[in-house]
């Protein structure tokens, strides 16, 4: 017993929570991603898997997306980044909808499986009815050797290393870092983004990692937010462009793990419904970087603010505009829109981190779920 538990505290590497190491891992794991498949100064990426079936995803109509949870929202940036970047049209389905609902798939659609265990049973299914129906099947997975990286014709892993906390963290910026590599070499091939901006991405992709590790210098206002907030009973999640699918997995991260119900809504979706939910008691969690639609996402914190809803704002260095308006403010450093999630995510983890601790729940591994979901 007493060896398990100190063979326990040398995994954890002198953090209290896996959840946590993990977390901090995201800088080196990231780095070990692109790793020999990024070469920004020749301007080049590599990935085994895309060079040997460029061919499929050139002639591809449609790219559709299977996953389940924090890979479905993976998924979801990665449906912003490719369409941005290739012009392929991309869907992104739940894994668990796709299979069951007769799905009009064919030969000439490619089907990306994402999935850090490599044995949801849903995301299984779902990649073995694209196959039966034709599609050509590519997998992102963390788990080498796993079920979905065998059962899928190729694909690329993440390279994140073992994850054991049950909420996902480093799987997610690594399934991003893959797939927004992967929508790089194709945009290349196609010739759909600039030579200026094909290597400006590749230059700043580079360099996330330290970007990562200048965001986890927001723990110490994490933890003090958190502090305010950890008895609330609801949530709001808010983003928009490639930060509303961060708001969605911001909002899961916190209720998977501290139990207190949390919703993530596009911004703009807000004025359709859950605007009526804003009183003085709803803590609302906003990404606003400078990118992507600022003049929009401002006004969208005026809406809540003239309602006493309270802002918590997670916006870029040195911004004056949201820092006037929000209750509390997580500086976060620039990037460009398109890699934002990779930096906006690492505030959000960290928060809900702190609330599950806080609350004296069981972080690493939370009640009623498991690591891996094999059953349907
Ligand atoms: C994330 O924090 C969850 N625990 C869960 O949503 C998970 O992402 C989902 O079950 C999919 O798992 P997979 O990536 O291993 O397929």
């Amino acid at each position: 017993q007493e060896l398990q538990m100190n063979l326990e505290q040398i995994e954890k590497g002198g953090y209290e929570h896996f959840m946590l190491k993990e977390i901090y891992e995201q800088p080196s794991v990231i780095k070990d991603t692109y790793r020999g498949r990024l070469h920004a100064n020749e301007g080049i990426i590599q990935m085994s898997g895309v060079e040997d079936n460029l061919e499929k995803f050139l002639n591809a109509e449609r790219i559709i997306i299977v996953a389940c949870g924090t890979s479905w929202h993976a998924g979801l940036v990665a449906e912003y980044i490719f369409e941005e970047f290739t012009r392929i049209p991309v869907e992104v389905e739940y894994a668990s909808e796709f299979r069951y609902r007769n799905p009009i798939i064919g030969s000439k659609d490619v089907v990306i499986a994402i999935s850090q265990s490599g044995e949801t049973a849903d995301t299984m299914a779902a990649i073995k009815l694209a196959k039966e129906k034709g599609a050509f099947v590519y997998g992102v997975c963390n788990v080498v050797g796993s079920s979905i990286s065998r059962e899928t014709h190729a694909g690329s892993h993440t390279h994140a290393g073992p994850e054991i906390g049950v909420a996902s963290t480093k799987a997610f910026t690594t399934q991003i870092t893959v797939l927004t590599m992967m929508a790089l070499r194709l945009a290349k091939a196609k010739g759909t983004l600039s030579n200026t901006d094909f290597h400006r991405y590749l230059q700043e992709l580079e360099i996330i990692p330290e970007k990562v590790k200048e965001a986890l210098e927001t723990n110490a206002k994490a933890k003090e937010i958190a502090a305010v907030f950890k008895d609330s009973h609801n949530c709001l999640y808010l983003g928009r462009g490639y930060n509303f699918p961060v708001a969605l997995e911001g909002a899961l991260k916190l209720k998977e793990i501290s139990y207190i119900h949390a919703e993530g809504y596009p911004a703009a979706e807000m004025k359709h419904g859950p605007i009526a939910l804003i009183d003085e008691h709803m803590p609302v969690v906003i990404i606003a970087p400078k990118q992507g639609h600022y003049d929009k996402i401002v006004s969208n914190i005026q809406e809540i603010k003239s309602r006493s809803g309270i802002i918590i704002a997670v916006v870029t260095k040195g911004d004056t505009q949201v820092r006037e308006l929000a209750d509390y403010v997580i500086e976060i450093p620039e990037t460009s829109d398109a890699l934002s999630p990779l930096i906006t995510t690492i505030p959000l983890q960290l928060l809900s981190y702190h609330i599950a601790v806080m609350r004296g729940c069981n972080v690493d591994q939370p009640r009623n779920l498991a690591k891996s979901v094999t059953v349907e």
